[in-house]
């Protein structure tokens, strides 16, 4: 099956070698996706552009790269030189939410496929783009892009511009989905009422967060109580995976840890719904899915999905507790790799027909 591209309908070679952009690549998510694509058997790191590091070699900016034999030649280049190289197949969009589209015709010229890792094009209700993302309501895209969320999203897109998920926002999804997916039941197995809590890693905000670290560091807080972009995103994404119209609340906290995003969901479960059809709807949804795991029959804390499990990989872990009617739902994965670079790569293997998982972790780095 994971043979063909899905953009040209070409058979993929086993031995084949894309062209790949990084823009934004002195980034948090740009220095994953390098790390990455580094040890990717189908990827040649073409074109690795920066602003204010621009001319760095990537060691320089990223110490954690600077050993890998691969990294000595590599530098970052102004995004303006995209256009004096060949086109690339691929350009990864790591930029701050706001500044691709107005460079996305510049990317667009010069990449076959655009993959953003950044908000810009996630949702498309006007007035919610015009709230959370007014440069993109500056700038409509030229095309539409396809917000692409690997394991729920029923076709592999194909066509040049794809949107990968905000990084709470698919912990988010994750955790709720086989509530509303109904496994095989007409209704979903919840009522439409939700309560999300979510905490996230400091590397969250980017290299370009002003907050310091002595501010951050034994301390845990909140970020937004109402009004996170993610949230307008879960309920959109929600309703295009299920059909079902979720009331969502959605809190973010603020962790003193670099990587991690830890979800908490707590619905209702609808009348004569029992532990046993929640458990089965949870296999269901991501039975053969190497990249969500669901946590079997969880008893003692270390049994759930936890930070230490999935921060260095591309895993998302997600468990359910039922109580009565009450159903309590986990999911926890790191932010720069399940919830960035990693599930932009793992979208570039799929549609570029190669193996899903190819240079893709899914051990977690730890203690
Ligand atoms: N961090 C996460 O956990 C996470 C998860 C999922 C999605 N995202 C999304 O991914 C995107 C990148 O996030 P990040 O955390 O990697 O951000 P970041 O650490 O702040 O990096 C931003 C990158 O964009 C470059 N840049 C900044 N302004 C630019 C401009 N005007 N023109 C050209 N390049 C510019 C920066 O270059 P210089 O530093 O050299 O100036 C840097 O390479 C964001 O849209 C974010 O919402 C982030």
């Amino acid at each position: 099956m994971a043979d063909i591209d899905h953009l040209t309908g070409n058979k993929v070679l086993a031995n084949e070698k894309i062209r790949v952009a990084v823009v934004g690549a002195s980034g948090y998510t740009g220095g994953e996706v390098i790390r990455l694509l580094l040890e990717h058997p189908h990827v040649e790191l073409a074109f690795l552009s920066a602003e204010r590091s621009a001319g760095a070699a990537i060691g320089t900016v990223h110490p954690w790269l600077r050993n890998h034999p691969k990294a000595g030649g590599l530098k970052f280049r102004p995004l303006a030189e995209l256009a004096d190289i060949d086109a690339v197949d691929v350009a990864f969009g790591c930029l701050p939410t706001g500044a691709l589209p107005e460079r996305l015709p510049l990317i667009a010229a010069h990449a076959k496929r655009v993959l953003n890792l950044g908000g810009d094009y996630r949702l498309r209700a006007e007035s919610e783009v015009r709230t959370h993302y007014p440069k993109t309501a500056e700038h409509p895209p030229l095309e539409d892009f396809a917000y692409y969320v690997p394991e729920l999203s029923p076709e592999v897109p194909d066509g040049r511009f794809v949107n990968l998920p905000g990084c709470m926002a698919v912990t988010t999804i994750y955790a709720l989905y086989p509530l509303f997916a109904g496994a095989g039941r007409t209704e979903p197995l919840a009522t439409d009422r939700v309560v999300v809590d979510a905490k996230t890693g400091s590397t969250g905000g980017g290299r370009g967060s002003n907050e310091p670290p002595a501010e951050r560091t034994g301390n845990f807080r909140v970020h937004k109580l109402y009004g996170h972009r993610h949230a307008p995103e879960v309920r959109q994404a929600i309703a295009d995976f299920t059909g079902a119209a979720v009331d969502l609340r959605f809190s973010t906290h603020s962790l003193d840890v670099a990587r991690g995003i830890m979800v908490t969901a707590y619905a209702e479960l609808r009348e004569g719904v029992t532990s046993l059809d929640v458990k089965r709807a949870y296999a269901k949804a991501y039975v053969g899915k190497p990249f969500v795991r669901v946590r079997p029959a969880p008893k003692a804390p270390q049994d759930f999905p936890m930070l230490k499990a999935v921060v260095g990989s591309n895993v998302a872990e997600v468990a359910i507790a039922v109580q009565g009617g009450q159903v309590v739902a986990v999911a926890a994965l790191d932010n720069l790799i399940k919830g960035a670079a990693g599930q932009a790569i793992q979208a570039m293997n799929l549609i570029s027909g190669f193996d899903e998982t190819a240079g893709l972790p899914t051990t977690a780095v730890s203690p």
